[in-house]
């Protein structure tokens, strides 16, 4: 049974006023907040067992190691990834996603080729690849997606001509909350003979992403939504795609043999984890995901899906509140516009009455233009989010529309 009023109480930051009032917190899809069993986990790594990994000779270093690749084994399995070697900690998505740009299709894309993305995508699974193109001399593709936020299955298929080598799509929009079917997008790149990137960055705090059951080449998450750190993200690869690829940044650690006119590097995953990685953070992720699976991933996903239901009926009480992605199977992710109260004026009342939500672009710029908007105000929920937290956004946006009248 998912009790989501004792779950809150793993989270310290939940209990605390904001401007005087209880802590609605509708920003989750901008950064997750942290349960004490990763605070914990950090301050106790931190305090008692902190070293530097891979390089020791002591127990302190010998049993940090320990810790940090176990939080790799945590990551495969929370991907089922056939592999721990598969698993590359980066800094976060966008490092995973430039990971790919400038190792894998630098080096395998040529002129004429083309990439294809979907119009949803945020800025880091875009700009990374305008440069690929541009310094490639290859094409990017977008395809449409519905005025409502569907994916359009024909504007996929359309798109996809033996040109494009890479389909790299988010599988759950940042902006309007849409799920694209990755596992089929993937079948049927993979059928012209392109690879397939998937953003998960949304997807893995809402649903269990299995990445051999998908079959993608790779896939990138961040530590910070999934209720971990920042600093650490992930990259998922094929292994065979991982040992192909040269290393994209180099120095300590990524290395076999090094001389002072050359040098060869190590197998993955090291060789893409040049320098001292995010060894805390690293840990600090491990143990978020082992909270996610605790709760278990259907019922977070399921607690989900009841708010999302409620979030549409509660938002029919709202005058002139518009959705800007309005399927009813999406994620926890809503993006809207009131009346013609600007997004800037609205977040200002909901912020002084401690409902948190984001405003702007949401790092999707050309997406959130496409709606036809310059800046939209969104909330989105977290595996910790209420039904009372939506009520309490409700009256919010109410009092906000009697201010602006
Ligand atoms: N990509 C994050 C968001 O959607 C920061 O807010």
């Amino acid at each position: 049974m998912y009790d989501v009023y004792k779950i809150r109480q793993d989270f310290p930051i939940l209990q605390k006023l904001i401007e005087g009032k209880p802590n609605v917190y509708l920003d989750s899809a901008a950064s997750a907040q942290k349960p004490k069993a990763v605070i914990n986990k950090m301050n106790n790594v931190l305090k008692n067992s902190y070293a530097n990994v891979h390089r020791g000779t002591y127990a302190l270093s010998d049993n940090i190691t320990d810790e940090y690749e176990k939080a790799r084994i945590i990551v495969q399995k929370f991907l089922n990834a056939r592999s721990a070697q598969e698993i590359v900690f980066t800094r976060n998505a966008t490092e995973a996603i430039n990971l790919v740009a400038y190792s894998w299709a630098m080096e395998n894309l040529h002129p004429g080729d083309e990439i294809l993305i979907s119009e949803a995508e945020h800025h880091a699974n875009l700009i990374p690849w305008q440069i690929v193109c541009q310094k490639k001399g290859c094409a990017l593709r977008v395809f449409k997606i519905g005025d409502d936020g569907a994916y359009l299955p024909h504007e996929f298929t359309k798109s996809l001509s033996e040109k494009v080598k890479l389909v790299a799509v988010t599988a759950m929009s940042n902006v309007l909350g849409t799920i694209f079917p990755i596992k089929d997008i993937a079948a049927k790149a993979h059928k012209i003979g392109a690879k397939v990137l998937i953003d998960a960055c949304q997807a893995a705090v809402h649903q269990k992403i299995d990445v051999q059951d998908i079959d993608c080449d790779f896939l990138a998450f961040s530590g910070h939504k999934t209720y971990g750190p920042t600093g650490i993200g992930v990259l998922y690869g094929k292994l065979e795609l991982l040992k192909s690829m040269p290393p994209y940044q180099t120095g300590g650690d990524m290395v076999d043999k090094v001389t002072y006119q050359y040098t060869t590097y190590a197998e993955p995953p090291s060789r893409f984890e040049a320098g001292t990685p995010a060894i805390v953070e690293a840990i600090g992720l491990g143990t978020a995901l082992r909270y996610m699976q605790k709760l278990g991933l259907e019922n977070i996903a399921l607690h989900e899906q009841e708010l999302v239901k409620y979030m549409y009926e509660k938002c029919q009480e709202i005058k002139d509140f518009k959705h800007i992605g309005s399927l009813p199977n999406k994620g926890g992710v809503f993006s809207f516009q009131v009346g013609n109260i600007h997004p800037q004026d609205l977040a200002y009342v909901l912020g002084k009455e401690g409902v948190a939500i984001r405003i702007g672009h949401h790092c999707a710029e050309p997406l959130v233009e496409r709606m036809g908007y310059n800046s939209v105000a969104r909330a989105s929920f977290g595996l910790y989010t209420t039904k009372e937290d939506i009520d309490a956004f409700v009256a919010a946006v109410a009092k906000a529309q009697k201010f602006f009248r």
